[in-house]
Parts: C-alpha cells; sequence; structure tokens
C-alpha cells in the first residue's frame, strides 16, 4: 500500500508539464508541435531562449527532488525512495495529461538522485553536472551532454558505494532516458542532431 501510494505521488510529482505549461501560457503554442518535440528544457530553449531552458529545467529537477524529499521525511524507506523517483521520471516522461507525451528525464532524473543518498548522491550528481557542463562546451549537443552525465552518475553510485537500490535506479534511469534519446541517437549517427543555437 505505502508503494503503491508513493508511486501515484511520484508520478504526479513528475508529471507536472512545466516545458508545455511554460510555452503554452507565454508563446500559445504547443512544446510538442516545435523542435524536437520534446517538453524538456532543451527544446523549450529552442522555442523561447535560454532563461526558459534554464527555468524549465530546474522545475523539472525539483519535481523529482521534492518527491524523495517528501518520501524521506514521511519516514520512506530506500526502497520507496527508489520506486518514488522512478515513478516521478516515468510521469516526467509519459504524462497522461498530455498524452503520455513528455521529456527525455534527464532533469527529473538528476533531480531525483541528488537527494537519494545525501551526501554521497550530491557528490555524484554535482560531478556528473560538471561533465554535462565539459561535454555541452566541447560539442555542443545536449543529447551527448546529457547522456554522458546520467552514465557516469549510475557509475559514480556504484563506486562512491550508494545502497544497491539506488545504484540499480540510477542505472535504471540511464537505460530509460537512452531509450527516450533514440531519436537522438540516430540523428547523431546522420550527423543530423541540432546542436545548440541551431533552430
Ligand atoms: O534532455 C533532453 C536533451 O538531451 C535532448 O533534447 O530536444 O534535443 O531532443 P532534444
Amino acid at each position: 500500500m505505502e508503494l503503491a501510494f508513493w508511486a501515484a505521488i511520484g508520478y504526479l510529482f513528475g508529471s507536472f508539464p512545466t516545458g508545455y505549461l511554460a510555452v503554452k501560457i507565454i508563446k500559445g503554442e504547443d512544446i510538442r508541435t516545435l523542435g524536437s518535440g520534446n517538453t524538456g528544457g532543451t527544446n523549450v530553449g529552442r522555442a523561447m531562449g535560454k532563461k526558459w531552458a534554464v527555468f524549465v529545467t530546474l522545475v523539472d529537477m525539483l519535481k523529482g527532488g521534492s518527491v524523495v524529499m517528501l518520501c524521506r521525511a514521511f519516514g520512506g524507506g530506500d526502497a520507496t525512495v527508489a520506486l518514488a523517483a522512478f515513478a516521478a521520471v516515468c510521469g516526467h516522461n509519459y504524462p497522461v495529461w498530455l498524452g503520455f507525451h513528455g521529456g527525455k528525464g534527464v532533469a527529473t532524473t538528476l533531480g531525483t538522485l541528488f537527494f537519494v543518498q545525501v551526501w554521497a548522491s550530491c557528490a555524484a550528481v554535482l560531478l556528473g553536472g560538471a561533465l554535462w557542463f565539459l561535454i555541452m562546451k566541447a560539442t555542443h549537443y545536449v543529447s551527448v551532454a546529457s547522456l554522458a552525465a546520467l552514465l557516469f552518475v549510475a557509475g559514480a553510485f556504484g563506486f562512491f558505494g550508494l545502497h544497491r537500490a539506488f545504484v540499480m535506479l540510477a542505472l535504471l534511469l540511464a537505460a530509460l532516458s537512452l531509450w527516450r534519446h533514440r531519436g537522438n541517437l540516430k540523428r547523431l549517427a546522420g550527423g543530423t542532431e541540432n546542436k545548440v543555437g541551431q533552430k
């Protein structure tokens, strides 16, 4: 019962359609019909600029992080926290409110993973964020930076000796995001992936 409750709360928080609402309210358009069709910060940046990209990314991180903190505050154990975090990312990627057409889960994943086992998880995610930044600067591909950061964080969780539930969670979320990026991977292979700054 407790597990089902936190899975539902995680999904509800995660499915809050930040990017969709931002573009709908400010521009009157449906983000799913613009750019890559993704509802995450990167595509919002294409539609409305860098400030909105950062805002949507931060809110998407926060909605993931708040699920984990709430679950912990109400006494959730590691397995419950891991399930709530997984549900939050599923909610972001497959929101019922948008016909299950959401984002690719990078910001929400990093937001949830940050708080799962303070301070080791915070350190791993901060290092992952630094790697994201370096790869972005070097390649200008958000998708490459995002996937590298998620895989790095999963590896760092193992290396830092985090609880097995959280190492499994980080691996599962990295795999889910790889799956959500399959279009980006095809475009990268074909040399047609968008670089930051391109429409
Ligand atoms: O976090 C999503 C990013 O990695 C790719 O977004 O819109 O280029 O598919 P997009």
